[in-house]
């Protein structure tokens, strides 16, 4: 497969799910009672990861530890902007361990890291657009991380309530989809209903234009995409935001990933992008 790689060039991050597995549970997606295919996720993802390469994008990876079964959420892994990293602290004792390892990745890489000092699940809640950090709560990323995310990242952090705990991470409920290069306008999609009305309101009138997602979208983690500005990768069980999105003239790439939506996760929670310093964004 050859795609045209059209979008901003990426730097993105992932871990290669070897020991994916659904054995205990911390959102409503997962069901440690079920059956799952660890050889099915790791086809999943590695189809996932060669959309990226073949739409020009760098892929970076790090290694993944056994007893870790989501280390896979990359996107978890850290926050990183002008190539300055927010270190992550889980929520969850069955995550915990995923901090050190994302972190020492990291340090190996050369990068400056800070500590996290709050609960922060990195991109899975700390999403940049445009200027702002827009910086999800309510289930995992705690209000304190995000005045701490503002004073390391030195970018403003839009403070958003999640209501529904399907959606409990800020990228299952909202995707930007482009301008965070500092190219063309800031335009994200999102479900309004799993925000508080508060919130619900602040995104009204900082995104006027934004593609509003329906549940039956967000129940496939239609929002959990990948974006380049251009071409935006999502689920393909995601008819609804994809026809959405074609309408705007995004050119739409729709990957299987189901068998790790068991653990709650899709596209873009497998995925953290990396963004150089220098101004430089893409
Ligand atoms: N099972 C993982 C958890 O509950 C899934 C994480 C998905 N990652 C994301 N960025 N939404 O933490």
């Amino acid at each position: 497969m050859t795609l045209d790689a059209v979008g901003g060039r990426r730097r993105y991050l992932m871990c290669r799910p070897t020991y994916f597995a659904v054995n205990y549970k911390i959102n409503p997606w997962m069901d440690p009672t079920a059956p799952y295919d660890t050889a099915l996720a790791i086809d999943q993802w590695t189809h996932l990861r060669e959309t990226f390469v073949d739409l020009g994008h760098t892929v970076e990876e790090i290694d993944p530890l056994p007893g870790l079964p989501d280390m896979v959420f990359a996107a978890n892994g850290a926050t990183v902007v002008d190539g300055t990293v927010l270190a992550v602290q889980f929520r969850d004792p069955e995550r915990a361990d995923e901090g050190p390892a994302y972190r020492s990745w990291f340090e190996r890489a050369g990068y400056a890291v800070h500590e996290a000092k709050f609960v922060n699940e990195g991109e899975g809640d700390l999403m940049l657009a445009g200027d702002v950090v827009l910086a999800g709560t309510g289930f995992r990323t705690t209000h304190a991380a995000h005045a701490r995310a503002q004073e390391v990242l030195g970018r403003p952090v839009i403070t958003l309530q999640l209501v529904d705990p399907r959606f409990y991470h800020l990228d299952t409920a909202l995707c930007v989809l482009s301008g965070s290069d500092g190219v063309g306008p800031v335009r994200i999609a999102y479900l309004p209903e799993a925000f508080s009305p508060g919130s619900q309101a602040v995104l009204r009138r900082l995104f006027p234009d934004a593609v509003i997602a329906t549940v039956a979208d967000a129940e496939v983690l239609a929002l959990n995409a990948v974006s380049d500005g251009s071409t935006v990768v999502l689920p393909v069980q995601a008819t609804g935001l994809t026809a959405a999105l074609q309408a705007r003239g995004y050119r739409t790439i729709g990957v299987d990933m189901s068998e790790l939506r068991k653990a709650g996760g899709g596209p873009k929670c497998c995925t953290l992008e990396l963004r150089p310093g220098g101004g430089a964004d893409s």
